[in-house]
């Protein structure tokens, strides 16, 4: 499959509905894109998937968002992302480049360790602090959040 990783346009709308499907939370999707660093997938023209970055200090990043389609899931497109994302955290002057996922998200968990990334910290009972409803996911309760990190 042949896709192009692009930085969206100046004025174009971000993928809302992609940006969602990582992070329930619209109102922090909104306030993240104001100063974040968004990259698309597109295929055949058409928008797949999605990620953003973040400035968390003078030399640190952190991928705040990562989407693929729920149809196009599962062939690499995500990997792709997460290296250009690499990439581009570097080039803009990052020296460490972070991600977080929930203790229940294994595949997540999968992916960032196939892309580089090590588990740095374990932030204890963070979802249960920071979302109303509880979260269940590959039959697990997702209560922690797991931080990984690359050095670039
Ligand atoms: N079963 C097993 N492994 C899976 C998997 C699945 N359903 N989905 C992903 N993986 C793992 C595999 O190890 C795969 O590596 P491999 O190709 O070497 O086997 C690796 O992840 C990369 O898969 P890829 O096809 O590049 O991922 P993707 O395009 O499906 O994108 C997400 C991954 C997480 C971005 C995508 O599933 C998604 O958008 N999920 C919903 C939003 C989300 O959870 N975002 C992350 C928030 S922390």
């Amino acid at each position: 499959m042949s896709i192009a990783i692009r930085y969206l346009a100046e004025g174009e709308a971000a993928p809302l509905p992609l940006l969602l499907l990582a992070d329930p939370s619209e109102k922090l999707v909104q306030q993240y894109l104001k100063s974040g660093h968004c990259l698309v997938a597109e295929e055949n023209g058409e928008i797949v998937g999605v990620i953003v970055l973040v400035k968390k200090a003078s030399a640190k990043m952190e991928i705040i968002n990562v989407a693929v389609a729920e149809a196009c899931q599962g062939k690499g497109i995500g990997k792709q992302l997460i290296k250009r994302a690499i990439q581009e955290a570097s080039q803009l002057g990052a020296k460490t480049l972070e991600v977080g996922t929930g203790n229940s998200s294994i595949y997540q968990l999968l992916l960032y360790q196939k892309c580089g990334f090590r588990i740095t910290e374990v932030e204890k009972d963070f979802f249960i602090k920071h979302y109303d409803e509880p979260i269940i996911e590959n039959g697990i309760p997702c209560v922690d959040m797991i931080r990984l990190s690359m050095n670039l």
